[in-house]
């Protein structure tokens, strides 16, 4: 293991930076990207005081130059990529008011789909030498509509297209694609959100500093998507629930939309 090299994208925070333990303990080398360049040193200082050194980036994913760079960096430091996990998004909670936002739909495909589309075009050459292991962190969202999700759903619906047909084109060539469908997992992501947004369509709960009830943590998740690694599965699934939803929007798809309205429209009533 210990030539293997991965990349996380959003490695600086909640689900991303779960996975650099978990890549860590496995003897990895560990590359991360992200914007925030004091997040990147801060998560480098971290385990550094472990006695860990990992590689850090300051990457846009938005920016197709920075998604080079972020490749070209990595293979002139390491020489190659094992697994290149496009993990880095954003969310957004619509409100019934503000009705279809424009503006947030651009800004949330660049990150969370075209954002992947570019990683994934400079990463690919260097996965297919190595045989590894491609990674979409999608979400339950990318398989069933949810309410007030629109943007966010159309970002992960593409992602999830996006990597399952490379997953065909390749398959005779040895490459592992991995599209992990996380639940709901406590993490920034909402707060960041929240801090941006005029929606008071947050359910209860989300986007508290703390821990968000009832969600899984990131170290939970993260220690899915690396199992679903190493087994190279085809797509993981972290969340019971999640699971649940998928199935029965497979099976009994009228009444998986009228379960999903009534159970966001109680949380939203009791706001
Ligand atoms: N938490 C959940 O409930 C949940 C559920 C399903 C799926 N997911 C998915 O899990 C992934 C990780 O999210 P998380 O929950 O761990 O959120 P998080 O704690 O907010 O972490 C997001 C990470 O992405 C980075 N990022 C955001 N925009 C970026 C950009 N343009 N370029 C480079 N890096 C960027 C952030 O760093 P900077 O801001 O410094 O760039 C941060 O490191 C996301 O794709 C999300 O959609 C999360």
């Amino acid at each position: 293991m210990e030539n293997k090299v991965v990349v996380i994208t959003g490695g600086s925070s909640g689900i991303g930076r779960a996975l650099c333990d978990c890549f860590i303990d496995a003897g990895y080398k560990v590359a991360i990207a992200s914007r925030s360049e004091q997040m990147l040193e801060q998560v480098h200082a971290d385990l550094k005081s472990e006695g860990h050194d990992i590689f850090t980036v300051k990457t846009d994913i938005r920016i197709e130059n920075d998604c080079k760079n972020l490749v070209d960096k990595v293979i002139e430091k390491y020489g190659r990529i094992d697994v290149f996990i496009n993990n880095a998004g954003i969310t957004w909670y619509e409100s019934d008011e503000d009705g279809i936002n424009i503006e947030k739909h651009k800004e949330i495909l660049d990150t969370n789909h075209f954002g992947t589309v570019q990683c994934t075009k400079y990463a690919l050459p260097h996965l297919l030498k190595t045989k590894g292991s491609l990674v979409g962190v999608c979400s339950i969202a990318g398989e069933v509509g949810l309410p007030n999700r629109s943007a966010y759903c159309a970002s992960k619906f593409a992602m999830n297209g996006f990597l399952g047909s490379l997953r065909v084109q390749y398959l005779n060539r040895g490459l592992h694609v991995l599209l992990t469908y996380v639940g709901y997992t406590s993490t920034n992501i909402r707060k960041i959100a929240k801090d941006d947004s005029k929606s008071n369509h947050f359910p209860p709960g989300y986007g508290e500093t703390v821990k968000e009830k009832g969600m899984m943590t990131a170290e939970e998740a993260a220690r899915h998507i690396f199992n679903g690694v190493k087994k190279r599965k085809r797509s993981v699934r972290p969340s019971a629930v999640g699971q649940l939803t998928v199935w029965l929007n497979k099976l009994f798809p009228k009444l998986n939309d009228k379960l999903a309205a009534k159970y966001y429209n109680n949380k939203k009533s009791s706001l």
